[in-house]
């Protein structure tokens, strides 16, 4: 039974994604799968993936098209099953405007914001978010990863061309109160009836900032697992993420990303559907810490999709 892995594809993240489909490919491959690789073409993908022969599509794909939801709706359309999250949490964690309603709705800590369309850019949008925040603020595009279309603004005169630069990936962008902390994330996975978290992996950078480069660069950000917290606050957070995620309807294997302030509260930044599996990656390191090597997780993912 043949199982390919989709990978890479147009959005900002593609390059991210080969990565993670590489070593998933590698994986599979390394445990004895009948395992190949699919570039994804947009315009073509409906005919290639069912010309490949596929019985299950391992999903690789970050950002537009494969984390969205898309590619989600054209399998079930086919009938091809999938791994990880279908169409609805696929589209509202891509979405962080969408996925914070979902937080505000189901009481789930998370920093305050505020979301502007680009029809509202005609209004002095600084001025007002200067108003309402302060700084410094974070800006964000809606919809995109790896920390692309973020701008953590500390200086006024910054606002205004972050605004512009955000709108520039997506018509939607979120303005958010910056909390001052720690970085940390919980990956989650699991069914309908049994969900489980995985240790909390704090984030340190040689940089001072969790940014594209630190994320894929070797050597530019650690991982500490599990997180150096308190037993209560390690509790506190891991429920907290597996609350996130089932709000949000994920399936297979999420990532909840977090800020821990300063005064030892979690607040959810947002959740990742596919999170990154390169060798850089948060998931993978989560995953060996509570002694699961990767391909290992790979195939458990593969189980939870039904294979
Ligand atoms: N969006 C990247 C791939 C991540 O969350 O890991
Ligand atoms: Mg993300």
């Amino acid at each position: 039974d043949k199982i390919v892995v989709v990978m890479g594809g147009t959005s900002t993240e593609a390059e991210v994604s080969r990565r993670t489909g590489k070593a998933i490919l590698d994986a599979l491959k390394e445990k004895g799968y009948n395992a190949e690789g699919m570039e994804l073409n947009p315009k073509t993908f409906a005919m290639d993936i069912q010309k490949a022969g596929a019985k299950m599509v391992f999903n690789a794909l970050h950002g537009k098209f494969g984390e969205d939801g898309l590619l989600q709706g054209t399998l079930d359309m086919l009938g091809i099953p999938y791994t990880g999250s279908g169409v609805l949490a696929a589209a509202i964690t891509m979405d962080k405007a969408a996925s914070k309603r979902v937080f505000i709705s189901e009481g789930i800590s998370t920093p305050k914001c505020h979301t502007y369309n680009s029809f509202e850019q005609e209004r002095d949008l600084a001025g007002e978010i200067l108003a309402e925040f302060g700084l410094p603020v974070v800006v964000k595009a809606a919809s995109q990863g790896s920390s692309i279309g973020v701008y953590i603004v500390e200086k006024e005169e910054e606002l205004a061309p972050a605004i512009k630069e955000a709108f520039s990936f997506n018509d939607e962008i979120l303005v958010e109160e910056f909390i001052k902390g720690r970085e940390m994330t919980v990956a989650v996975w699991g069914d309908e009836d049994k969900k489980e978290a995985f240790p909390i992996i704090e984030i340190t950078t040689t940089s001072g900032r969790y940014d594209y480069n630190s994320k894929y660069t070797k050597g530019a950000s650690a991982h500490i697992i599990p997180a150096p917290v308190s037993e209560e606050k390690t509790r506190e957070m891991q429920e907290l993420a597996i609350k996130t995620y089932t709000a949000c309807g994920c399936k297979g294997v999420a990532r909840v990303d977090m800020m821990y302030s300063e005064d030892e509260t979690p607040y959810v930044i947002e959740v990742n559907s596919v999170p990154g599996m390169t060798e850089t990656s948060l998931v993978p390191d989560a995953g060996r810490a509570m002694g699961i090597e990767f391909p290992e997780l790979c195939e458990r993912i593969l189980e939870m999709a039904g294979f």
